[in-house]
């Protein structure tokens, strides 16, 4: 199905053989796994399921040729290694399925761990309306995934970027409910954000997936590297840095039992739990994912 450039260059119109020769052409692209990418580009195009799709397969249906050459076009993006949110421009996380793009950070699988760890504590709080703020929110995937989840919550989120707030307001306006207020602002200068100004003691669960990757530590993905925002991604020398930040200043919005929920890289747990120790913090917990890494850290105010 290739060209000598390494291009589909054909597409069958029957699903099986088409999602064949898109597996290839990924694979050539260096995506090690690309059966699942394919389906999801399959079934964004025919507007379908990836199960949906699978079943197609399986029955060896055709679509159109139109369909096809939509699919083999952003089989050829993916294989340049755009991620596969950018091409389908939506992130399922948790029960919602976000809008992305270019700007904004794409919500990842293990963040929904971390916001399993604030969900949890705020379903604990017996106030009828528990407050929760999501600091560095991107897309506004934890605030709305816990807004969702949480249904009698008012959610704060704060995003300093300009794109990754337009992307967050789109998605609170689809997924919100009216519980979820998004703030453009600075997370280092968490005091001079008026509109956070009520809520200094009052928040029950504060959470954040800062930038949190050493600045000398570029990653290796082409989708990570090219494709999320540098101020997503790093946070100063040790990637520490809007930790630290938050650890101290965040303090003071969180009511006393109050929890804190931080993502992290897997080798930064015990420089997290000694720093919130030392700003006061108490019970600094580090908990693995599924995958057995450390990727999240939690405290009680
Ligand atoms: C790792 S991304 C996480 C996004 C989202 N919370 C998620 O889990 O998908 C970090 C986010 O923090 C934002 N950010 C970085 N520095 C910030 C700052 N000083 N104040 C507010 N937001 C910041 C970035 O623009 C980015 O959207």
């Amino acid at each position: 199905m290739q060209d000598e450039q390494g291009a589909v260059a054909e597409a069958s119109a029957r699903i099986d053989v088409l999602l064949a020769a898109m597996c290839e052409r990924m694979l050539a692209g260096g995506i090690e796994h690309p059966a699942a990418d394919a389906e999801l580009i399959l079934g964004h195009v025919l507007g379908e399921s990836r199960g949906r799709v699978q079943a197609l397969a399986i029955m060896r249906e055709e679509i159109s040729s139109t369909a096809a050459a939509a699919a083999v076009e952003l089989t050829e993006e993916r294989a340049r290694r755009v991620p596969l949110q950018h091409l389908t421009g939506r992130a399922p996380f948790r029960s919602i399925e976000l809008a992305v793009g270019p700007g904004v950070f794409v919500p990842r699988p293990e963040t929904e761990i971390v916001a399993q760890f604030a969900i949890d504590a705020l379903q604990l709080v017996p106030d009828p309306e528990p407050i929760a703020v999501d600091l560095c929110t991107g897309s506004g995937a934890l605030a709305l995934a816990l807004a969702h989840e949480v249904p009698r919550a008012r959610v704060w989120a704060v995003e300093k970027s300009r794109e990754a707030h337009a992307w967050a307001e789109r998605n609170v306006a689809e997924w919100g409910d009216d519980r979820v207020s998004l703030v453009q602002g600075d997370v280092t200068e968490l005091a001079a954000i008026t509109a956070l100004a009520p809520l200094v003691g009052r928040v029950h669960v504060l959470v954040s997936n800062p930038p949190y990757v050493p600045s000398n530590m570029v990653p290796r993905d082409p989708e990570v590297r090219d494709h999320d925002p540098e101020l997503a991604l790093y946070g100063g020398l040790d990637g520490l840095d809007i930790v630290r930040n938050i650890s101290r200043s965040a303090r003071a919005f969180v009511v006393p039992g109050g929890s804190l929920v931080l993502e992290h890289a897997e080798t930064q747990g015990r420089a997290i739990r000694e720093l919130l120790t030392a700003d006061g913090w108490r019970a600094a917990a580090t908990h693995p994912d599924l995958t057995g890494r450390d990727r999240a850290t939690t405290a009680v105010r």
